[in-house]
């Protein structure tokens, strides 16, 4: 007879009554779409929480990183440096912009871009530098910003991944001229899908607040006197992301717990390396991932990990083999490729119980004696 386990969730969200309450209220207001109060109230509590001067909501991550490119005019001939090992929509809003992105390896210890290898890639049409704190993992923001103020450069941070996380004491997405979140359905807070960036630089923000809106004049709203986008949040939307806010600190320390199950349990197996922290980061956890040492079949032990109920999910396959990428990717991309055919993202929702990762490390373990 086989047993029946309880469902172990990788990166599902936890969504309760306060949520229904705060939708139920959206809904009675009759502020379905992108007017009413939840949008704003949002946006304040969100840079608030972050510790930034200015947030605007938009539609999703990609968006928010696209209004960030186009709001700093990056386009046609210029260059944007971006980390090899990353989610595609790091990469699609250089594009988007006409601007090309330029590909640099990672730091096989943070898996995030190694900033050692930033400054050899900047030429006459580079602007902007865009890490990404990978799977909550923060960057080396103090080196980047120093490579960045040196020669000119904006920085924009894709922090879609680490809510929460911090360089140095201060919030992912603060550090660079913009910083861009996701609330897509299993990131750190949803909002079913959405996104919002940050910036210090009030002009900008507001600038971007009148852009996702289809730039639509203040004083005429049928007049439109630059190209917009439909990029805005919906009011049910900031209603869901604002309850969601409100337990965050909940869903961090939910995070960091199982991310030290994951450690005491696996930290001394020889064949199996966490990502690390950079000095002075501390990583939200969003996902807990480890690499597994030469000779682990990972497409092989994800499948026997599913026969006993246990998902996981691979690391990204750099965007450089990707048909529309790989006329850019001319370099050594070398740790990031060995990422992706050894590595392996555990199950680490915050729906998941402690007993619920005991039972993957035991497998898990197992699987690989
Ligand atoms: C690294 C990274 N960048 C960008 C995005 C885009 O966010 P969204 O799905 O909200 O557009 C995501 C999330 O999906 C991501 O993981």
């Amino acid at each position: 007879m086989s047993t029946i386990y309880k469902t172990i969730y990788l990166d599902a969200p936890s969504i309760g009554a306060a949520e229904k309450r705060y939708l139920s209220r959206a809904v009675d207001t009759g502020y379905v779409s992108s007017a009413g109060r939840f949008v704003f109230d949002f946006e304040e509590a969100f840079a608030r929480y972050v510790g930034s001067r200015n947030a605007v909501a938009t539609q999703s991550g990609t968006a928010a990183l696209h209004m960030a490119l186009h709001e700093l005019k990056i386009g046609r001939g210029d260059e944007v440096i971006v980390p090899a090992l990353t989610f595609i929509a790091s990469i699609n809003p250089v594009l988007y912009v006409g601007a090309r992105p330029v590909f640099a390896d990672i730091d096989s210890r943070t898996w995030n871009i190694d900033p050692c290898r930033i400054e050899r890639l900047i030429n006459r049409r580079t602007k902007a530098i865009l890490p990404v704190h990978l799977y909550g993992n923060p960057c080396d923001m103090g080196a980047i910003m120093r490579i960045a103020r040196k020669h000119g450069l904006a920085v924009i941070e894709d922090a879609t991944e680490s809510l929460g996380a911090t360089y140095k004491g201060r919030q992912t997405g603060t550090f660079g001229d913009f910083g861009c979140f996701s609330f897509n359905g299993n990131k750190i807070i949803t909002t079913g899908g959405g996104g919002m960036v940050v910036s210090r630089d009030a002009g900008k923000a507001g600038h971007i607040k009148f852009l996702v809106n289809q730039a639509k004049d203040k004083a005429n709203s049928l007049y439109h006197p630059e190209m917009g986008f439909n990029y805005r949040m919906t009011n049910i939307e900031a209603a869901l992301g604002l309850a969601q806010l409100k337990k965050i600190n909940r869903f961090l320390a939910s995070k960091n717990r199982i991310n030290s199950i994951y450690r005491e349990k696996l930290g001394g197996i020889k064949t199996i390396r966490f990502q690390e922290e950079c000095d002075g980061g501390r990583s939200s956890n969003w996902f807990t991932c480890v690499s597994f040492a030469d000779g682990i079949n990972i497409a092989r032990l994800q499948k026997k990990l599913m026969k006993h109920n246990i998902p996981t999910r691979r690391i990204f396959m750099p965007a450089t083999g990707f048909p529309p990428y790989r006329k850019y990717g001319k370099g050594d991309y070398s740790r990031s490729r060995g990422l992706y055919d050894r590595g392996l993202c555990l199950p680490s929702s915050v729906m998941n119980t402690k007993d619920d990762i005991y039972r993957v490390t035991t497998k898990l373990k197992e699987l690989i004696a």
